[in-house]
């Protein structure tokens, strides 16, 4: 028999309304906590779509300024900028990373120039610009770790004297933010923040982001697996972080997001430091294109920040941050 007088809590109570719900909400999303990727491309005149990624555009030099305004008028100040550079530009050694005017050293000038408050992040990784595709050079057919860290550390020199508040290494080599905070230090740039892809999986989600690149057919079917990690771990992924923290890592990331929530919540409880989430191209494509075709509601791409939100990130990179930004503003 069912006692009754049993109700003493009544978790509905809370529930009666939006207001209600609202008071004791325990996470919010804000405009504060989006960063907003953006790819620039060579010698594109105004800007082109992204077949793999609904909505999502490459823009040249000029059209990126007016893309920049939009994104900050609607509260976003963080993005990430992409190069796709021109492919007779690409070599066995990533060597247009280090030209002090490649494409994405012009833009940062230009950017910080137009908008000197915006935070500009710009990833080190040498995949825009390799024939073979990979984030490093090669020795026998395999990315070789040191002389990798080489030219990582000229190109976040290019980079960070571009104007780059931070700087953002993707590659995964081993030490390679010991030796970039360094050459920082050294060089008179104490300030230039290291957000570091500490825990960043060998994840087949990185699809539509090779094609926004142009980077897909050069990497063919070869693998990142000697150097991302194994989609299985997560005590690797905290021994990547402390690592990371003790090299002189201001900020730490997770990539892919949504897959990775328990790796996100693990980071920051264990080190309490800025952790930062990635919800990349094949996760944004996945929802979008559902929502476009009706399948979902719009709002699962609110819910699925949210959860990232609620499993300690403390800023999110997300294709869709002007647009959310836009929703919740309302
Ligand atoms: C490359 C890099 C990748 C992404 C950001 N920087 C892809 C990769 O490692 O192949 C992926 C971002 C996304 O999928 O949105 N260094």
């Amino acid at each position: 028999m069912i006692d009754r007088k049993f109700p003493k809590s009544r978790l509905r109570r809370l529930r009666r309304s939006s207001n209600l719900i609202n008071l004791v909400s325990e996470n919010t999303l804000s405009a504060n906590d989006l960063i907003q990727p953006l790819f620039i491309k060579e010698d594109l005149d105004g800007s082109e779509p992204i077949d793999s990624m609904p909505n999502i555009n490459r823009y040249g030099l000029k059209d990126i300024l007016k893309e920049i305004e939009d994104v900050l008028h609607n509260g976003i100040n963080t993005i990430a900028l992409f190069p796709v550079i021109n492919p007779d530009k690409k070599d066995e050694n990533g060597g247009e990373a280090v030209n002090e005017n490649n494409l994405i050293s012009t833009a940062i000038k230009n950017i910080k120039k137009e908008f000197p408050e915006i935070i500009l992040i710009a990833d080190v990784a040498l995949d825009p610009y390799t024939s073979h595709g990979h984030d490093g050079v090669l020795l026998d057919g395999i990315v070789d770790n040191d002389s990798t860290l080489d030219v990582l550390v000229e190109q976040s020199l290019v980079l960070a004297n571009a104007g780059a508040d931070i700087i953002a290494p993707s590659d995964m080599m081993d030490g390679r933010i010991k030796f970039i905070r360094e050459v920082l230090e050294n060089s008179n740039l104490k300030d230039t923040i290291l957000l570091s892809y500490a825990a960043k999986y060998n994840s087949k989600f990185y699809g539509p982001f090779r094609d926004a690149v142009d980077s897909a057919s050069n990497l063919g079917e070869s693998s990142k697996s000697s150097y991302q990690m194994n989609p299985s771990n997560i005590n690797e992924a905290l021994q990547e972080v402390a690592m990371d923290i003790n090299e002189g890592a201001d900020i730490v990331m997770v990539k892919p997001a949504m897959p990775y929530l328990d790796v996100i919540h693990a980071i920051k409880q264990e080190f309490k430091i800025p952790t930062f989430a990635y919800q990349v191209s094949g996760e944004y494509s996945m929802l979008k294109l559902a929502i476009e075709k009706g399948w979902l509601h719009e709002d699962v791409m609110l819910e699925s920040l949210l959860s990232i939100k609620r499993s300690g990130a403390d800023a999110i990179l997300t294709y869709a941050a002007k647009d959310i930004a836009k929703e919740i503003s309302k």
